[in-house]
């Protein structure tokens, strides 16, 4: 397959100022086939002495993953107890239930074994452990941790990031608010990285992973702040990484290397890497899917994908030199017509290549049949959320969330 590399860097001509940035990565990577066998001694060097290993709905049962890791820790003499049943979109509740077995079986260590939801739950865990009080406040931006309980991952599917990201998204059931909270007290201590655990996974899934991905480092990318040469090279290369390796998975799900690309794409998509030097990015695609996670319980990457192009349309003329450079530096466009024509051209490249690995680009085709007044609801709670403007591409409020929600039904 052909990547979009462009014949020769194109002048973006959008250096406006370079921002300062803090760059944290502490966590230790174990990446490659088998890696999970070191799991054990993962844990005694961050000074795991009982360890609560959590997981989501069971896929690590089947995978018989769970056993290869508890048969480790049996044969090196660390005693765990676990809890499952985090699900997509993770609950308060579940949180609620882990933080009270941790407290009565003094636990010390978390293991989150799984994906985006069993990690961001046991971060949550971790926080209203070594925290007093209602961990939800972290959430609801009343107060910030002063600490976590020491995390370890053992990643299962390449999407959040969040194996090396400080943020964790839990939903609350009351409301169906979902939220995330962002601390470097929650970053993982270690992530072991073994891209055949991703091979279980259903096509769906890989595919809503690869569009997060990409997503995480285009909410960095679509800036009207700062910018380095360095990173957009970084951040393109990843884009066209995963989008090639994504298109590769559609028709091999099994091919070990474009899983791992995707992989370790994934963690550096959300450490931080793609953004350095930048005012922090737009996320406003983020946030805009929250709400549908939220309410509509749709996969993250998929509610992504189908909001993008409309807010894609809706900003691309407050950040076009961003939108163009896109359109020709990752999707490939050529260098003709008006900076607009490309711009646009770009968009409807990447909603095309969403299409090719089966995502969807509107609400209808993401299953959601949204009336007017959940778009409402949608665009009102988001704004709330975002404490009424958000958004660096174009800053948007209510009324602007709700033009987007509107034109992606
Ligand atoms: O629950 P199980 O049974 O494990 O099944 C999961 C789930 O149904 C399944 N799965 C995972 N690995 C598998 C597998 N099935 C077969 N084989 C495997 N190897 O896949 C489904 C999705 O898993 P989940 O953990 O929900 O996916 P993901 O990693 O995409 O996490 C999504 C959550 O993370 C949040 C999202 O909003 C959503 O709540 N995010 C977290 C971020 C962070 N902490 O940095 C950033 C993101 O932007 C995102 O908001
Ligand atoms: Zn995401």
């Amino acid at each position: 397959m052909r990547l979009p590399f462009p014949e020769a860097p194109v002048p973006h001509g959008t250096r406006t100022l370079m921002y300062g940035f803090k760059y944290y990565t502490p966590t230790k990577v174990v990446f490659g086939k088998g890696a999970e066998s070191k799991v054990a001694e993962l844990i005694r060097e961050f000074g795991g002495k009982k360890v609560l290993i959590h997981y989501g709905g069971g896929s690590v049962v089947r995978s018989g993953l769970l056993k290869r890791v508890t048969d480790r820790l049996d044969e090196a003499g660390i005693p765990y107890i676990t809890l499952g049943g985090a699900v997509p979109n993770p609950r308060l509740g579940l949180v609620y239930q882990g933080i009270e077995l941790c407290k009565r079986e003094n636990v010390d260590f978390l293991l989150a074994v799984g994906g985006g939801s069993a990690i961001d739950s046991a971060k949550a865990i971790g926080y209203g452990v070594a925290n007093e009080g209602d961990v939800w406040d972290f959430y609801d931006y009343k107060r910030t941790a002063a600490g976590c309980l020491p995390l370890g991952v053992i990643l299962t599917i390449a999407a959040t990031g969040s194996e090396m990201s400080d943020s964790s998204v839990i939903t609350k059931e009351e409301g169906l608010v979902k939220r995330g909270y962002s601390s470097d007290h929650g970053r993982a201590r270690f992530a072991i990285m073994d891209p055949e655990l991703t091979m279980t996974l259903p096509d769906y899934q890989t595919a809503c992973g690869c569009a997060d991905i990409l997503m995480h480092t285009m909410e960095r990318y679509f800036t009207s702040g700062g910018n380095m040469e360095i990173t957009d090279a970084l951040a393109e290369g990843l884009l066209r990484t995963v989008m090639a390796n994504a298109e590769i998975l559609v028709k091999d799900p099994k091919n070990y290397d474009a899983r791992a690309e995707v992989m370790w794409a994934g963690s550096l998509s959300h450490n931080g890497l793609t953004g350095c030097g930048s005012d922090g990015g737009d996320w406003m695609t983020h946030k805009l899917e929250h709400e549908l996670g939220g309410l509509y319980d749709v996969a993250h990457g998929a509610g992504l994908t189908a909001v993008w192009g409309s807010w894609a349309r809706y900003v691309y003329k407050d950040c076009l030199p961003r939108f163009k450079r896109f359109a020709l530096n990752v999707v490939g466009v050529e260098p003709a017509g008006t900076d607009e024509e490309i711009a646009l051209k770009g968009i409807e490249g990447m909603e095309a290549f969403f299409r090719r690995i089966n995502m969807p680009t509107n609400l209808r085709e993401l299953g959601v049949k949204a009336s007017e007044e959940d778009l409402k609801t949608m665009a009102h709670k988001c704004a709330v959320g975002v404490d009424g403007a958000k958004g660096s591409a174009k800053l948007l409020r209510e009324e602007d969330m709700l033009a987007i929600y509107k034109a992606s039904v």
